[in-house]
């Protein structure tokens, strides 16, 4: 059964490793993480924004596709299905849909309404057993048509939005969706400080998981973060793999069209890159 994402992450913060939300865009990136989960032991969280759900057709239409495959592969370790970056009809889409977990993002609403909206939906998501993300001061760059600003977040307004009782929190500390750009300053780590110190122990979120480097994402999980979300990174290494494929004229031989031998190594490059992000984030062995 797919889980709630509370309780993987309070254990990985309370033992100092950082679970991987990698975000899932069609059937064979979700059979690579889910495969890749089982055989490293590794908790998951599949991450779905509301682009990839239109492009699965509907949040329905994954949920099912996400459970008939835990099943049928038989996976046992803890995997959570969660809405990245909701706007209130999609929280309200994945709660009718059987998702387990929900983010609403209200960074780009005044503080004061973010505060008001995130509380209806900790009650709502508390309801239903589900868990729930909340976001403060915004992600840069652009994740599937969500635009952030890149604020860094004000930990007073964490410290706001944490008392309502969020499972996890997402707050701005420099982090960007995307390749990250030549010159980047890094992460705020004194802002992360600031607000781990304010936020009641809750488990911290790393968004823009995709190239940041080692000696970063282990100082951010020493600070709180218990959750890093990765997109981009898994895009790009199925891109070059399927790149190489075709550039080798491999489609061009026997039958390497079948999208079955066309689509295996961007496959298979995926799992290698979910393989490299558990590693790094400390969670293998950890279900
Ligand atoms: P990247 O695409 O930069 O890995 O970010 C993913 C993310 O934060 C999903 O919410």
């Amino acid at each position: 059964m797919l889980v709630n994402a509370k309780q993987m992450l309070e254990k990985a913060a309370a033992e100092g490793y950082a679970v991987a939300q990698i975000n899932i865009n069609n059937l064979e990136w979700t059979k690579a993480v889910l495969t890749m989960a089982q055989e490293q032991s590794s908790p998951v969280i599949l991450g779905v924004t509301g682009g990839a759900a239109k492009y699965m057709v509907s949040f329905s239409t994954v949920a099912a596709m996400v459970k008939e495959m835990f099943k049928s592969l038989g996976i046992t370790v803890p995997v959570a299905l969660h809405l990245d970056h909701g706007t209130d009809t999609q929280c309200y889409a994945c709660i009718e849909a059987g998702f387990t977990s929900i983010m609403f993002d209200g960074s780009h609403y005044p503080f004061a309404e973010n505060l008001a909206k995130t509380k209806e939906f900790v009650e709502l998501a508390r309801a239903k057993g589900m868990s729930i993300e909340a976001e403060v001061g915004a992600i840069g760059g652009e994740e599937d048509g969500v635009v952030g600003a890149g604020d860094v977040a004000d930990p007073e307004e964490c410290r706001q939005i944490a008392e309502l009782g969020v499972d996890f929190l997402a707050a701005g500390i420099g982090n960007i969706h995307g390749v990250y750009p030549e010159g980047w300053i890094g992460l705020d780590f004194d802002v992360l400080g600031k607000i781990r110190d304010v936020s009641g122990g809750i488990p911290l979120v790393l968004h823009g998981g995709t190239g940041i480097p080692a000696e970063m994402i282990q100082k951010a999980i020493s600070l709180g973060v218990a959750k890093i979300n990765v997109n981009t990174e898994c895009q790009l290494s199925f891109a070059a793999a399927t790149r190489k494929y075709i550039e080798e004229g491999k489609d061009k031989t026997g039958k390497g069209f079948d999208p079955r031998k066309l689509l295996a190594p961007g496959y298979e490059a995926i799992r290698q890159t979910v393989k490299e992000k558990f590693e790094l984030f400390g969670s293998v062995g950890k279900a």
